[in-house]
């Protein structure tokens, strides 16, 4: 039987995944268990790392100590650049496995599409083979654009579950999201905060003081109703439980249109269609 969270995004192979999640992206390597046994004590119950972290341990470490079930925890990591390929994604897999403690992975994503290297579609062929294998539940992509996803579904004939973007207030990735819909792509929301740095921007400040609530709390609310799945970062053990505490009130049409006017192209990260880091 699936599992349920609540509240979650249901994904286009009728798995549900947990809509907010613990970032832990630029998480130090001697942080992360810390951070994620504060989030999961806080009620979350989605944990989103990858190989180029470096702190797939800490991740593996804290959901060990939780006293959760496995079913109740929501994992998800990435294969990194340079393990692109059939056979080295095979590895890297067990690798990121052996790292997080776990015998099955609920979400694995391809980092980056990495045009010029050009071996996604493989990647992705061994992606389906794990997911037959029920290693890993749910497979999908980050920082895909439009053409990467269609060459890619044209390829396999598999339509990838999320597709994990860079997106905020300010790259709110109109074209992409409705790609998504055309497909069926959930959409995953990475820097949701813009690192930090929409916090003391003055219309979030207004919005709240207006709900009694913080900027962050309302951009991660902004992206709830919205439909992304959200996965702010945080260290900090009030911030992470404060950043989870965001069901208990909702933005009016007009709140989300004077954020969605704060729309101005800037792209904090890459650009995937140039992207082509394997270090
Ligand atoms: P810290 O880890 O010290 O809390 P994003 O998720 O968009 O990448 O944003 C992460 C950044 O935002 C980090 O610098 C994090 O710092 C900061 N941050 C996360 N939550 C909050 C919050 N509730 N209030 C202030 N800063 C926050």
């Amino acid at each position: 039987m699936a599992r349920s969270f609540d509240p979650s995004v249901t994904l286009n192979d009728g798995n549900s995944i947990p809509a907010v999640g613990l970032g832990v992206w630029q998480t130090p390597a001697d942080d992360t268990e810390r951070a994620v046994s504060a989030a999961l004590s806080a009620g979350y119950r989605h944990v989103d790392t990858a190989a180029a972290y470096g702190n797939e341990e800490g991740v593996g470490r804290a959901v060990a100590a939780s006293g959760l079930q496995r079913d109740d925890v929501y994992v998800v990591t990435k294969l990194w650049n340079s393990e692109q390929g059939y056979d080295t994604t095979l590895r890297a897999f067990d690798a990121s496995m052996t790292k997080l403690g776990l015998d099955r992975l609920d979400l694995y994503l391809i980092h980056w599409p990495m045009p010029e290297v050009n071996a996604f579609v493989d990647t992705f062929k061994a992606f389906a083979h794990l997911r037959e294998q029920g290693r890993v539940t749910s497979i999908g992509v980050s920082n895909f654009e439009p053409e990467h996803l269609r060459t890619l579904v044209d390829a396999t004939g598999i339509v990838p579950a999320v597709n994990q973007i860079e997106l905020h207030p300010l790259l709110p990735q109109h074209e992409l999201r409705e790609v998504h819909a055309e497909l069926g792509i959930a959409t995953e929301a990475w820097s949701p905060l813009g690192q930090g740095s929409l916090l003391s921007h003055a219309t979030l400040a207004d919005l709240a003081a207006t709900h009694g609530k913080t900027p962050a709390q309302v951009l991660i609310r902004w992206h709830i109703q919205l439909g992304n799945i959200v996965i702010p970062k945080s260290v900090n053990p009030e911030r992470i439980a404060s950043n989870f505490d965001v069901f208990d009130f909702e933005l009016s049409e007009q709140d989300m249109t004077s954020i969605a006017s704060l729309e101005d192209g800037t792209r904090l990260g890459p650009d995937p269609r140039t992207f082509n880091f394997k270090g």
